[in-house]
């Protein structure tokens, strides 16, 4: 058997393609334009690959895009204040900063100074409560945009048994809410977890998120199983270059499962479509307008 394989890359531009629909309505109706602004600190090589890409897509579906870079010596007082200057900034519609942060500024204290009406990564305390008693919240990308995959791919999920590999605070507990507000039974595993191949075998939904490459082998995957690899790793490739793999091993997963999502195509391009989506969800909600349908759970 081979898997069907989850397109993240084309789900991914329909998404899009929605949001920029949604823009231009707001654009043409309203004289409004969706803004997202996003703070990097520091020069981590992959976190400056992200930035630049989500302004690169941000701009393409019509919205604004605000890019703060500061140098790793950036006092947590200086980047306070940025974030305080970009809450009371009308045309600031969503505020990301991208993690990790360098030593020395206290994360969860900058990500708590974000107003949660504008905390698109759905990071603040407020938005992981609200996300975890079911209320309207803002809902973090990455998991969110799992959740899409899943649906589009199962309809319902009720019912079903899944199993999240990781426990961080970015994919794995919000991963888990989602996955139990779609009334699955939910188990989270994580590095400390006895017998996780025998967890995972139980699964009809695995949810992979622990940065470590190909650690999941088809053997551990119940036959017709679906398969949701969050992880973006970089491994030495045949040819003496380097190439991305995911944290479960595709190719003996693929011949188990009924369903898997490749890297790179699949979770990640997900990430940043679903940023716009919220972006344009937290705009649409601070102007007291009607939420564009389909592009938050
Ligand atoms: N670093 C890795 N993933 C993310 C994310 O989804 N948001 C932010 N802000 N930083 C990240």
């Amino acid at each position: 058997m081979t898997a069907h394989i989850l397109d993240g890359k084309a789900f991914a531009a329909k998404l899009r393609t929605q949001v920029a629909t949604h823009v231009a309505r707001l654009k043409a109706d309203h004289g409004i334009v969706p803004g997202l602004a996003v703070v990097l600190v520091g020069d981590d090589p992959a976190s400056q690959v992200y930035v630049r890409s989500k302004g690169k897509m941000t701009v393409e579906v019509g919205m604004q895009s605000f890019e703060h870079r500061l140098p790793d010596t950036t006092s947590e007082a200086d980047l306070l204040a940025l974030i305080a200057q970009l809450n009371a900034d009308p045309a600031v519609h969503g505020i990301l900063v991208q993690l990790p942060l360098p030593a020395g500024l206290n994360s969860d204290l900058v990500i708590n100074t974000i107003d949660p009406a504008k905390d698109v990564d759905g990071f603040h305390i407020s938005n992981v409560g609200l996300l975890g008693t079911g209320q309207k919240a803002m809902v973090p990308c990455t998991p969110l945009g799992c959740l899409m995959l899943l649906r589009d791919h199962h309809g319902s999920l009720a019912g079903k048994h899944a199993v999240v590999i990781g426990r961080s605070n970015i994919v794995g507990k919000p991963m888990a809410q989602l996955l139990l507000g779609d009334s699955c039974t939910v188990t989270i595993a994580h590095s400390r977890t006895a017998d996780l191949a025998g967890l995972v075998r139980q699964a009809d939904i695995v949810v992979a998120a622990v940065g470590r490459a190909q650690m999941v082998p088809g053997a551990w995957i119940k036959p017709g199983a679906t398969v949701i690899d969050v992880g973006i790793n970089r491994i030495a490739g045949d040819d003496g270059g380097t190439r991305l793999v995911g944290d479960v091993d595709f190719d003996s997963c693929a011949t188990v499962a009924g369903a898997i999502t490749p890297v790179p195509g699949g979770v990640g391009p997900m990430t940043i479509a679903c940023l716009l989506a919220n972006t344009v969800t937290a705009c649409s909600r601070a102007n007291g307008l009607a939420e564009p349908e389909g592009l938050t759970v």
